[in-house]
């Protein structure tokens, strides 16, 4: 009881903050490994690479997370991550992106889910070695996003900052250099992306760019951003798949879990083993 009511108190005193986790897209980098299963579903180390976005959000205080997840996979989200979370506060949604319309569209499809609040969405190939939990948790309005220095600025979106490090220009995959700080996949926001999210003009490639979003509340002087001091992987190829396994196991990533991901994970692999045991 007495948390119910110290979650309503919260919910009525401070802006909320729900968590999105966008595990669509098709992965054709990693074919045919993606025939057959989902990208984000796919082993780091000892769990499923969902976990570490997954992670991240619950760690920040998150409790209410979307997973946005494409059609031909969507049952095998549901079996791993459907039930697990039953004994704790962590509540999870799921729905289908029916396209991959780019990454803005996660607000769209989210739009319901995010009602009224504010949303952190962090993409499901993303591994952060930080804790990003107080950036998140002090974020009040506008948008935040996380930026990296890294060497090879033209496969992300890139921020280009000003003497005094504010950023000045932020520019998807640009052909000419213009800094060496990507942003990386994770992004505050508030409320108003939904309707931001909705004015996007699809690109060339025919997507609707995040890079969009952030363009908009830098032109109101509303976006702030953060650096990445660890590691950050992007898992989205075989050679980043492979590394970010072993950096996972050296830097000991997968012991630094929220307790609860850890128990849920455990249990769930006791009931598989229970039921391998009934089988045979
Ligand atoms: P990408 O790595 O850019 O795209 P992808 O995962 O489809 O892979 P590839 O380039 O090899 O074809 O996507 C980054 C993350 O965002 C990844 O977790 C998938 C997700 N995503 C969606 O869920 N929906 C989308 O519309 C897009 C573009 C990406």
């Amino acid at each position: 009881m007495k948390s119910v009511l110290s979650s309503v108190v919260c919910r009525l005193s401070s802006v909320y903050m729900k968590g999105i986790i966008l595990a669509g897209g098709t992965a054709t980098r990693l074919f045919p490994l993606t025939a057959t299963t989902s990208k984000q579903l796919l082993p780091i180390y000892d769990r499923q690479m969902i976990f570490y976005p997954l992670n991240l959000l619950v760690k920040a205080g998150i409790k209410e997370i979307l997973v946005i997840v494409a059609p031909d996979f969507s049952g095998q989200y549901l079996n791993l991550l459907g039930s697990i979370f039953e004994r704790t506060d962590i509540r999870l949604e799921f729905k289908v992106q029916t396209v991959p319309r780019g990454l803005a569209d996660a607000f769209i499809v989210g739009e319901d889910f995010i009602d009224d609040d504010n949303v952190t969405m962090i993409l499901g190939d993303n591994i952060f070695e930080d804790d990003l939990s107080r950036e998140i948790k002090s974020f009040k309005s506008g948008s935040k996003v996380f930026a990296k220095k890294v060497q090879d600025p033209e496969r992300f979106g890139v921020v280009k900052f000003d003497d005094n490090m504010k950023a000045e220009i932020i520019e998807e995959k640009p052909k000419k250099w213009i800094s060496d700080y990507a942003l990386t996949g994770l992004y505050v926001y508030d409320n108003r992306v939904i309707q931001a999210s909705k004015e996007v003009k699809p690109s060339d490639r025919g997507e609707i760019e995040i890079t969009e979003l952030h363009n908009w509340y830098l032109d109101k002087d509303e976006l702030e951003v953060a650096m990445v001091e660890g590691v950050w992987l992007d898992a989205g190829t075989f050679d980043a798949l492979l590394d970010a396994g072993n950096i996972v196991k050296e830097k000991k990533l997968n012991e630094n879990f929220d307790p609860r991901i850890n128990q849920a994970i455990h249990e769930f692999n006791k009931e598989l083993k229970a039921l391998a045991k009934k089988r045979l």
